[in-house]
C-alpha cells in the first residue's frame, strides 16, 4: 500500500492526495540547480495542490519568494499569515482589491500605461506606495510591453519611483519555448529581454531582481536564471514537458479512489456511453466514481490507465460526469479497494505526466483541473 492511499480517508472514497514534503524537496532540488533566487508559483491553487499548504512547503523548501496570478490569490497567502514577498503577475482591470494588495505588499506587474495609471490610482487611494515589476513582452505576445512601448512605460515607472509612488522591484519576461531547450526563440527571447534590462538602466531604471525562466528555463536554459527563476509545475514534481523531464523531482499530488463496484462480463459487453468498447473475452470490470466533473479528462475514455494493487488496468469506454470502468481482466478485485489514477509512479502507477501523455494535454492541466469535488488530504509535511 502506497503512503498516499495510508493516507487517503475511506470516506469520501476519493482524494488528491498532496505530499508537501515533496514540494519542499522539489524545492530544495531545484535550488541546488541555480544560484537564482526561487520564486514558487503557487497562481490556480497551487496548480491544484492547495494554494496556502503548497505555499507553506515551499517556502520550507527554501523557496524565499512566492507568485501568484491575480492579486486575490496573493492576499489569501497574506490572510493565512504568509509574509514573505509575493508577486501577483497578471493585474486584471478593473481589480477592485488592488489598494488592499499594495496595502498588504503584494508585488503586482504592470505591463503597460493602463497598468501603471491603475496602480497609481491605487496608490493614490491607499496612501502606500507600490512595489512593482514591469512586465516586457519579448515574444510571447501575451501580457508586458513590446519593444515600441517599453521605453515609455519604463520613464513612466522612472517618474513614479521619482514621485515616491512605486518601487520597481522587478523587471520581467515570460518564456514562448522553454520545454523546448533547442527552440531558437529561446535566444531570441533572452536576446530580446536584455535589450529591454539595457533601455530600463539608460532611461534609470534599476531592477532589484531581473527574472525571465519558468521550470524549463530553470532546469535547461541556465543563460535565462539571472536573479530570480519562476518554477511552477517543477515544484509540483512534474515535466515542463516530454523534452524537459522532471528528473529527480517527484510528483506532489497522487489521485486516489475506490471501487464502486466490479462485476463480471461475457465477451462482446459494451462499455459505458455510446459503446465505444466491446469487451473481447469474457473479463471483469470495475467502476470507479470520478469523472469529468472532477476533472479527469474525457480523453482519457479508452486511453489512460490506472493502478489497482500495483496493477495496472486500461480506462475502457467513455469517462462519465462522475464515473469511469477499467478493465481488471483476471485480476480479482472487489468493491472498496484502492484504485490509483496516477501519483509518483514508485508504486507501479501513471503519474500525471503519462496521464498527460495518453490524453494529448500536458502535466499542467491534469493536475489543476482537478476539481473542488475531490477533497486535498495532505500528508508529509506541516498542517497547512
Ligand atoms: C508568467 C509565468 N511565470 C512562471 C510560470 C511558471 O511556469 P512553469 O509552471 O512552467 O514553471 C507561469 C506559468 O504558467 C507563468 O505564467
Amino acid at each position: 500500500m502506497t503512503e498516499a492511499i495510508a493516507a487517503a480517508p475511506a470516506d469520501p472514497p476519493t482524494a488528491a492526495v498532496v505530499d508537501l514534503a515533496a514540494i519542499s524537496a522539489n524545492v530544495a532540488t531545484l535550488r541546488r540547480r541555480t544560484t537564482a533566487a526561487l520564486m514558487a508559483v503557487v497562481k490556480a491553487d497551487a496548480y491544484g495542490h492547495g494554494l496556502v499548504p503548497a505555499a507553506r512547503a515551499a517556502l520550507g523548501g527554501g523557496a524565499p519568494r512566492l507568485a501568484t496570478a491575480f492579486v486575490d490569490e496573493a492576499l489569501a497567502l497574506r490572510a493565512a499569515g504568509v509574509d514573505v514577498p509575493i508577486l501577483a503577475l497578471i493585474l486584471r482591470s478593473g481589480e477592485s482589491r488592488l489598494g488592499a494588495a499594495i496595502a498588504a505588499d503584494v508585488e503586482v506587474s504592470v505591463g503597460g500605461p493602463a497598468a501603471l495609471d491603475a496602480v497609481l490610482a491605487a496608490v493614490r487611494t491607499s496612501g502606500v506606495a507600490a512595489a512593482i515589476h514591469l512586465e516586457v513582452d519579448t515574444g510571447l505576445s501575451r501580457g508586458g510591453a513590446r519593444a515600441d512601448g517599453w521605453a515609455a512605460i519604463v520613464d513612466s515607472a522612472a517618474r513614479a519611483v521619482a514621485e515616491g509612488a512605486v518601487r520597481v522591484v522587478g523587471v520581467w519576461s515570460h518564456l514562448a519555448c522553454a520545454d523546448q531547450p533547442e527552440h531558437p526563440a529561446n535566444a531570441m527571447q533572452l536576446a530580446a529581454y536584455r535589450d529591454a534590462l539595457d533601455t530600463a538602466r539608460r532611461h534609470g531604471v534599476v531592477p532589484q531582481i531581473r527574472h525571465l525562466a519558468n521550470s524549463g528555463g530553470l532546469l535547461a536554459l541556465p543563460d535565462t536564471h539571472f536573479d530570480a527563476v519562476r518554477a511552477g509545475i517543477a515544484v509540483y514534481g512534474l515535466a515542463p514537458g516530454p523534452a524537459v523531464p522532471a528528473a529527480g523531482l517527484t510528483p506532489a499530488m497522487t489521485l486516489v479512489s475506490r471501487l464502486a463496484l466490479t462485476k463480471e462480463v461475457p465477451a462482446g459487453a459494451g462499455v459505458s456511453y455510446g459503446l465505444t468498447h466491446r469487451t473481447a473475452s469474457a473479463t471483469r470490470l470495475a467502476v470507479i466514481p470520478v469523472g469529468y466533473g472532477d476533472g479527469v479528462p474525457r480523453q482519457a475514455s479508452n486511453r489512460a490507465e490506472v493502478c489497482i494493487d500495483g496493477v495496472r488496468h486500461p480506462i475502457v469506454g467513455r469517462v462519465c460526469m462522475d464515473q469511469f470502468v477499467v478493465d481488471t481482466g483476471d485480476h480479482v478485485v472487489d468493491t472498496g479497494d484502492p484504485v490509483v489514477l496516477f501519483g509518483p509512479g514508485r508504486a507501479g502507477e501513471p503519474t500525471a505526466d503519462d496521464w498527460a501523455g495518453a490524453t494529448g494535454t500536458i502535466g499542467y492541466e491534469i493536475v489543476t483541473r482537478i476539481g473542488a469535488r475531490v477533497p486535498r488530504v495532505y500528508h508529509g509535511g506541516g498542517t497547512g
